[in-house]
């Protein structure tokens, strides 16, 4: 682990006493948290985003009017996500759960990780990738590993459309809002782990938080809109924690003993 100086002792110390204060702490995470297990983020150089310009693949009126080359795309996502295992960041929240420390996670991640670590209450804000959708019909089918190899665009089996991974395209309402505006009533602590925070309405549930006077505390690699301060207003975030999400996630459970 690496050294921190004083006043970063101090820092975190101050930043731990108000963890274990707190009486409601939740976690929202992006694909930084995944990146250590190996699945490229979207917006980091080399990411997703700089291969496949998500206006021209990820959005539902592509894949709408053109499924073959969507599905390019989904094919590439979808073996990015095969054989991966959560890291450390993850199995520091699923503890965190365990000891009655965390109330759950709001994840942008589509590919499970926090469940396979052993979090249990999981909300997928923008899909999963374990099942295909039917947009015509709504049918849900598991995930067959052949689909990733398989040139053919998958069809629903009740009306014959094409279907798409259960994720939540660019165009297309987020999911279980009101479960997570149900987990995220007088939390008083937001971990924001991994994320550009640029993304809505995922990016605006800090400031829901901070609007109720909670803390947030953000982990990441970079600066983010979260972190930044703006003119004569400071950052949204009121602890920042710069670097590997499972080095830093594993510096707090040291210090809360979990
Ligand atoms: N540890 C900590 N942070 C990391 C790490 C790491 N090992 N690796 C990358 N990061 C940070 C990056 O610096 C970046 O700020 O994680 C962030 C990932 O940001 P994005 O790639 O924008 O991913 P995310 O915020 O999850 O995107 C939100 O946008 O593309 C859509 O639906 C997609 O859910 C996704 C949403």
């Amino acid at each position: 682990m690496k050294k921190i100086t004083l006043a970063e002792k101090e820092y975190l110390d101050e930043a731990v006493k108000r963890f274990l204060a707190a009486r409601n702490r939740v976690a929202l995470t992006g694909a930084g948290i995944s990146v250590e297990s190996g699945i490229d983020d979207f917006r980091s150089p080399g990411g997703l985003w700089s291969k496949y310009s998500p206006d021209e693949y990820a959005t539902l009126d592509v894949f709408r009017r053109n499924p073959e080359k969507a599905w390019r795309l989904y094919r590439e996502l979808g073996k990015g996500l095969v054989g991966k295992k959560p890291n450390g960041a993850h199995h520091v929240l699923a503890r965190l759960e365990k000891q009655g420390l965390l109330r759950g996670v709001v994840t942008q991640n589509i590919d499970n990780l926090h469940q396979d670590a052993g979090s249990s209450v999981v909300l997928e804000i923008h899909g999963d990738h374990k099942h295909l959708q039917c947009i015509s019909c709504g049918d849900l089918v598991t995930l067959g590993a052949d689909i990733l190899t398989d040139q053919q665009v998958p069809r629903c089996s009740h009306c014959d459309q094409a279907l798409k991974p259960n994720v939540v395209l660019f165009g297309e309402n987020v999911r279980h809002l009101e479960e997570i505006n149900a987990l995220l009533h007088g939390c008083d602590v937001l971990l924001v782990i991994g994320t550009s925070a640029n993304v809505y309405p995922a990016a605006a549930l800090p400031l829901q938080v901070k609007g109720q006077g909670g803390s947030i505390f953000a982990f990441n690699l970079e600066e983010t809109d979260l972190t930044k301060t703006t003119g004569n207003y400071g950052s949204t975030s009121d602890y920042f924690f710069q670097g590997s999400a499972s080095a830093l996630l594993e510096m707090l459970a040291k210090e809360v003993g979990v």
